[in-house]
């Protein structure tokens, strides 16, 4: 079985102490390939060096919309230059969190860091890692409405392979209508360890009535550990656990779901060819 996973923080002071050990057991599992988004300039900065160090690790440069406090244009620029490395096939993680920030000046300042950040990636030609979360965890609201909106502005000045491979709508927690407008959009949907939730039946819904060719599997590791391992600290390996609950969802086999899921990562992320 070959997996893929697009979304872990392998760079985390929770790995700190076995980082070595948790990638061979993902190796291990099946993982061939790992991607490590950057949440700021330094975490980018750690998640290339973990890059450059792991054949089977890759890397986004961003800032994370709850990690803005030091956004300024000299960390921009770094982060811009690290985007140079080959193994950075993405930038991200980038987006809307009106889960954590109230403050509707704060909220602006997280949508004009977005748009500077999807227009760099335009500049570059490299898609996006989107987060998006709403007030009081809501399945639809102000950061949806505006996410959307300014995701369909940007994807609309885009042309050739950027603009039908945008990015991935990462840890996906909204409505069957929202994810059919980033379908609509050309982005694939990422799937993350609550779905293997026992109460997440509405959610389960929702994925079995997309396309399998537009889903990544993430674990965004150390957190949303899925159900086996729920009370651990989350870890690659576990990625099989969300296979299998796809697989369960979409009436297909684990070997299968991983083979469609690490295909689509190759063809958004190219991994650096
Ligand atoms: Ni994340």
């Amino acid at each position: 079985m070959q997996l893929t996973d697009t979304h872990c923080h392998l760079d985390y002071h929770k790995f700190d102490s076995d980082r070595a050990e948790v990638i061979q057991r993902a190796i291990d599992a099946g993982l061939i390939r790992m991607l490590v988004p950057g949440l700021h300039h330094r975490s980018s900065r750690d998640a290339v060096q973990l890059a450059e160090s792991n054949s089977s690790v890759y890397a986004a440069v961003g800032f994370h919309p709850t990690d803005l406090e030091e956004f300024s244009e000299e960390s921009f620029q770094q982060v811009k230059e690290l985007a140079k490395h080959p193994k950075v096939v993405a930038i991200g993680e980038i987006g809307i969190d009106y889960y954590w920030v109230k403050e509707n000046d704060k909220r602006a300042f997280q949508r004009d860091a977005l748009k500077q950040q999807l227009q760099f990636a335009k500049d570059i030609n490299k898609p996006v890692i989107i987060h998006m979360r709403e007030e009081n965890d809501a399945w639809f609201g102000e950061a949806s409405q505006d996410l959307l909106k300014i995701l369909e502005e940007w994807q609309n000045s885009l042309k050739g392979s950027l603009a039908e491979k945008p990015g991935v709508l990462h840890s996906f927690n909204g409505t069957l209508e929202t994810a059919q407008k980033g379908l609509a959009l050309n982005f694939y949907i990422g799937v993350t360890g609550p779905v293997t939730y026992k109460n997440a039946e509405k959610k389960r819904e929702i994925i079995q009535q997309l396309p399998l060719e537009k889903l990544l599997i993430e674990t965004d590791s150390p957190f949303l550990s899925p159900k086996p391992v729920r009370e651990k600290r989350n870890e690659p390996s576990y990625i099989l656990h969300i296979a299998d609950k796809i697989a369960e969802i979409h009436s297909k086999s684990p070997a299968e779901i991983a083979a469609i899921t690490t295909a689509n990562a190759a063809r958004l992320f190219a991994w650096g060819d």
